[in-house]
């Protein structure tokens, strides 16, 4: 099936076998990242610009590392340092990196909506690495790709995630991902930050901790996001992490082959006990990896780059 989107924005928008094509591109750019030399020549010639105007650690060095092992040449914008700080809108720092001959944009953003807007100003593609409480796609699909890597198909398989869901962008593009790959999602947290309105995704929604749990084959735990919450939504963080935080007891209540998930950064003794995190239930640096072969899917397909033939030789 041809890849006919330009950009990504949501996988709101994208279709079952939308998200299985850019499944499918990623386990082969998987391959590539076990070769000695991690580099094939699918988009040479292009030049990728990565907007980041929110903090990120794993999102754009892996976006960074997508590019280059793509062999396109690849500029992280500083935010710190740039005209923005003088006042220069999104439109106009945009239109200006795509002046300057960019062919594709990732851009992080606090305000959601904004990679949308973007995609209608712009020529060039625009990749949405996080937008507000919105979306963030390439997460989506990581935690997906990595779920499949360890279940096979999610159909009927019971997904539970865990926390901040109300401010959370993965939750959300998380949602879209499993309810079309048919996957039974729970949500669960304190009714203050997990609001009945969200079955209207397609999840379950719940308060009872240990029903949700109960031979749960996926967790994913969600910090609390703090810089897009205006009020407090429970007491105290001890509160939070005594009622819903991740621990031995309350993983014993799991499927017991089940996998711990968690999209980072990670608040250690707050959402997740550390020996948890660590531990060997949990697939939370996977997911990081698999974030790279993800990433190169997407901007390989977005961008229209060289057919496989050309780069998925064992020499290429
Ligand atoms: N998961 C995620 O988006 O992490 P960063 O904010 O560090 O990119």
């Amino acid at each position: 099936m041809p890849w006919t989107r330009k950009h990504l924005l949501t996988l709101e928008e994208l279709s079952l076998a939308e998200i299985q094509q850019i499944h499918r591109t990623a386990a082969a750019f998987k391959k590539v990242l076990g070769r000695t030399v991690k580099k094939v020549p699918a988009l040479r010639g292009k030049t990728i610009v990565n907007l980041f105007l929110e903090p990120s650690t794993r999102t754009r060095l892996s976006f960074d590392m997508a590019a280059k092992f793509l062999s396109a040449e690849v500029i992280s914008f500083d935010a710190a340092s740039s005209s923005t700080t003088k006042g220069e809108t999104l439109r106009d720092t945009a239109q200006n990196i795509q002046a300057l001959k960019a062919d594709m944009i990732v851009l992080r953003h606090a305000c959601s909506g904004s990679p949308l807007y973007l995609s209608r100003v712009l020529d060039i593609p625009v990749i949405n690495a996080g937008d507000g409480a919105h979306e963030h796609p390439t997460q989506g699909l990581l935690d997906t790709f990595t779920m499949v890597e360890h279940l096979g198909s999610l159909k009927g398989r019971k997904v539970v995630i865990l926390g901040d869901i109300l401010f959370s962008r993965v939750a959300r593009s998380n949602v879209h991902a499993l309810v079309k790959m048919g996957a039974a999602v729970t949500l669960v947290g304190p009714s203050t930050l997990v609001p009945e309105w969200l079955t209207d995704l397609g999840a379950k929604v719940s308060h009872d901790l240990r029903g949700a749990l109960a031979d749960a084959e996926v967790v994913m735990l969600l910090r609390i996001q703090h810089e897009r919450q205006g009020s407090s939504h429970f007491p105290s963080l001890g509160e939070y992490t005594s009622m819903f935080g991740l621990n031995k007891t309350r993983a014993s209540w799991l499927n017991p082959k089940a996998i711990i998930m968690h999209p980072g950064p990670i608040n250690r003794g707050v959402e997740i006990d550390s020996d948890l995190a660590d531990g060997e239930h949990s697939v939370i640096l996977e997911q990081v990896t698999n974030g790279i072969a993800v990433r190169m899917a997407v901007l390989y397909l977005c961008a229209g780059g060289a057919p496989e033939s050309v780069w998925s030789g064992d020499n290429a």
